[in-house]
């Protein structure tokens, strides 16, 4: 099967013929008839992303076929509840295909359970977090008390069950070692939720410290340990983590929402693959797995009838459009061909890595083992993650800012650049691009210098780049792409 977003032209698919050129330019139609502006609005954002040298680790590019799924009539329909046992009528192709995509996600990650349902990578979480609350806490409350259900619990006993739900420990990966908001932090729901430490990573390495863990996790006893990250450039043993939890009695959640793409491709396998070790497993479906924008829960026999509830307990109605368009990204994902395009991420995060050392840029952890990498801007360069990310912006590069371990510039300023290459291993780019992109990187970066603020004192924010620089390298940026078509299949007209 060809690659389904950058296939070879042929006379079948020729941009001017194929079958998606003729879809989107009559569904451009249709949409410019009502509000031309919207309509205009998507042209010039596949132009731009067409443009965009795109090296934000959690962004890719989906299908045509995933993106045609979620423009239909499944969009106006409501479906609360599972496949089968609705609380609604007249959902029969709505269970078609959550049941499709639940399939291709068992099937794909060898789950024993999947949940299509969630909107997004934080409601995953959310409902991931609370069937583990369901299981651990409410249900064995509902049996001291003898009671069924919680609407046939006393209100005392009620009370006694909310303290019991707010009184929960949760031990995450920090945010400056990579993990996320998600993880119990306190701007996120998860931290107001649940008592939180979170685990480092080691300095000297920058690695995640197992014995450090293990000693932590016995002396705070959680209910839940959060393995997962957005921003660390190397693969988590879950074998050891499931042996951690195991040891203090507590649950493993995994968030893969970033690598599940590498665990679909086959390239995170045995101890680096979440889902037999782990009882509880979410994702987005978006970032690494090139599907639509979307969450998913992956468990054992033991949560699923939890897991199940997460519609109306944390979630809105099911949206099934985006459900009939995860059952297309994972029937893609399972095609060999996502095993290839799975190892060219690595490949080329690798060739990146090698590509910015060489040129003198210090790394976390001095390289990666996944899909990103994080650039300590302020130690190779003298900048502020946030001036370097202006800087490559200008430069015709998109990347984004992120905190490094112990960060001096803290979480808004950072003293890093995260970058990632799901995105242009789906355009095709390959070892010897990312290296030419590191040297952009390097040259911009070089260049670059801290700015003062309109009072002429010295701003994180603010930087300098000579116009010159930018310009060249937005102009090689452009070019490095050219053979690299988004989308080729697909002429607007
Ligand atoms: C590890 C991790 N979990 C959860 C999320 C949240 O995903 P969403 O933006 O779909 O809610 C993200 C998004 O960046 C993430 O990186």
């Amino acid at each position: 099967m060809p690659d389904p977003v950058t296939p070879q032209s042929t006379p079948e698919n020729s941009p001017a013929t194929s079958p998606e050129s003729t879809a989107y330019r009559a569904a451009l139609d249709v949409i410019g008839a009502v509000e031309p502006r919207v309509a205009d609005a998507i042209r010039q954002e596949v132009a731009d992303q067409r443009e965009m040298l795109k090296l934000i680790a959690s962004e890719n590019y989906a299908s045509p076929a995933t993106l045609l799924a979620m423009g239909n009539w499944f969009s106006d329909k409501y479906a609360e509840g599972t496949v089968g046992r609705r609380f609604y009528a007249g959902c029969r192709n709505v269970d078609t295909v959550e049941a499709l995509a639940a399939e291709h996600a068992r099937e794909l990650f060898g789950a024993r359970h999947a949940y299509v349902q969630p909107h997004s990578g934080i409601d995953a979480n959310l409902v991931a977090f609370w069937a583990v609350l369901a299981d651990r806490v409410e249900a064995p409350f509902l049996e001291k008390t003898g009671v069924r259900q919680i609407n046939d619990l006393s209100e005392a006993d009620w009370a006694e069950l909310r303290q019991a739900f707010g009184n929960q420990r949760m031990l995450g990966m920090s945010l400056d070692a990579g993990g996320h908001l998600t993880h119990g932090f306190r701007p996120n729901i998860s931290g107001k939720m649940f008592d939180q430490r979170s685990y480092g990573t080691d300095p000297a390495t920058g690695l995640v410290d197992y014995d450090a863990l293990r000693a932590q996790a016995r002396a705070f006893k959680p209910l839940i340990i959060v393995a997962g990250y957005s921003a660390y450039p190397r693969l988590i043993n879950f074998r050891i983590m499931r042996e951690i939890a195991d040891e203090v009695g507590a649950t493993l959640m995994v968030d893969m929402a970033h690598f599940a793409g590498l665990v679909a491709g086959k390239v995170l396998t045995g101890d680096f693959d979440p889902v037999p070790h782990a009882q509880i497993v979410t994702t987005t479906t978006h970032k690494s797995l090139r599907g639509p924008r979307g969450g998913m829960v992956l468990c054992d026999d033991s949560l699923r009838d939890q897991v199940d509830r997460g519609c109306p307990m944390v979630l809105g109605g099911p949206l099934p459009h985006v459900m009939a368009a995860k059952a297309v990204a994972l029937a893609e994902a399972r095609q060999p061909s996502f095993q290839d395009y799975a190892r060219r991420i690595v490949d080329n995060s690798r060739a990146l890595a090698e590509g910015l050392m060489r040129r003198g840029a210090t790394l976390v952890t001095g390289g990666t083992d996944n899909h990103l990498n994080l650039i300590d801007v302020a130690t190779s360069y003298g900048l502020t993650g946030r001036q370097a990310e202006q800087a490559l912006l200008d430069s015709g590069i998109v990347t984004n800012r992120n905190a490094i371990p112990a960060d001096p510039n803290g979480a808004w300023y950072t003293s890093g650049i995260r970058v990632g290459t799901p995105a242009l291993t789906t355009r095709g780019l390959g070892t010897s691009e990312m290296d030419e992109i590191a040297a952009l990187i390097d040259r911009v970066l070089t260049a670059a210098e801290p700015g003062t603020t309109s009072k002429g004192t010295p701003s994180k924010a603010q930087h300098v780049l000579d116009a010159k620089v930018a310009e060249e390298v937005s102009q090689r940026a452009h070019d490095l792409l050219q053979p690299f078509p988004l989308y080729p299949q697909i002429d607007l007209g």
